[in-house]
């Protein structure tokens, strides 16, 4: 007997925080739960602060071993969910850097969600300007909607904000739709 077997799709959680605790990876966190919602994913969290130090070197040889293990997840996944503070009007540059190590092929059709949290709501075209623009570069499939977040929009470390979470809500369906579209890529062979 023979049929398919269709695993959850690999998906890397990437917050580019460089420290903790992070709100914008309590962000990320709150987006993926909302995308387990409706379908099963295989996630793995890192964090710009996992990358160390040594992630401003000059080549990917010279990466310490951590940082390279975040831009090895970063290609071998099937899908991303990205999410910067906002520092300076953009993404920080030490995770411009970082993906500047990922290899250019690596991300074409991957399904990419795309969030950001600022101190207030000045920035948030940092996803519309810059954020999505480096991904269309890979030519990765971004979702439509984007989630920007503000100090505003959370109590401690929780968001609180309903008009927030509703986009949250939009945007992990958007996510779901992109997964679903491109589970070939995740179906196994015959048990
Ligand atoms: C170096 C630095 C620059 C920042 N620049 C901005 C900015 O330009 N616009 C903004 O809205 N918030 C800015 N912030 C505030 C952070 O985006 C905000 O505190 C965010 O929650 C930090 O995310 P994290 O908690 O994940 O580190 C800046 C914070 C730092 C540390």
């Amino acid at each position: 007997m023979s049929g398919a077997l269709t695993i959850p799709p690999k998906v890397v959680v990437f917050s580019a925080n460089t420290h903790r605790p992070s709100k914008a990876r309590f962000l990320a966190t709150a987006i993926v739960e909302e995308v387990t919602v409706i379908t099963p994913l295989d996630v793995r969290f890192f964090d710009l602060a996992d990358a160390g130090p040594g992630v401003g070197a000059f080549t990917r040889a010279e990466l310490p071993p951590q940082a390279l293990e975040i831009v090895e997840a970063i290609e071998s996944a099937d899908a991303l969910i990205v999410s910067a503070p906002v520092h300076k009007g953009s993404y920080p540059g030490l995770f411009k850097h970082l993906i500047d190590f990922v290899d250019l092929t690596t991300l074409i059709n991957k399904p990419v969600l795309l969030a950001a949290k600022g101190g207030g709501t000045r920035h948030a075209l940092v996803i519309e300007h810059q954020l999505r623009p480096l991904f269309g570069f890979f030519l990765a499939m971004t979702v439509p909607t984007a989630v920007y977040a503000s100090d505003a929009d959370f109590s401690d470390h929780v968001i609180v904000d309903p008009v927030l979470k509703e986009r949250i809500r939009i945007a992990a369906s958007q996510f779901a739709v992109l997964l679903k579209t491109y589970e070939r890529h995740f179906v196994t062979a015959a048990v």
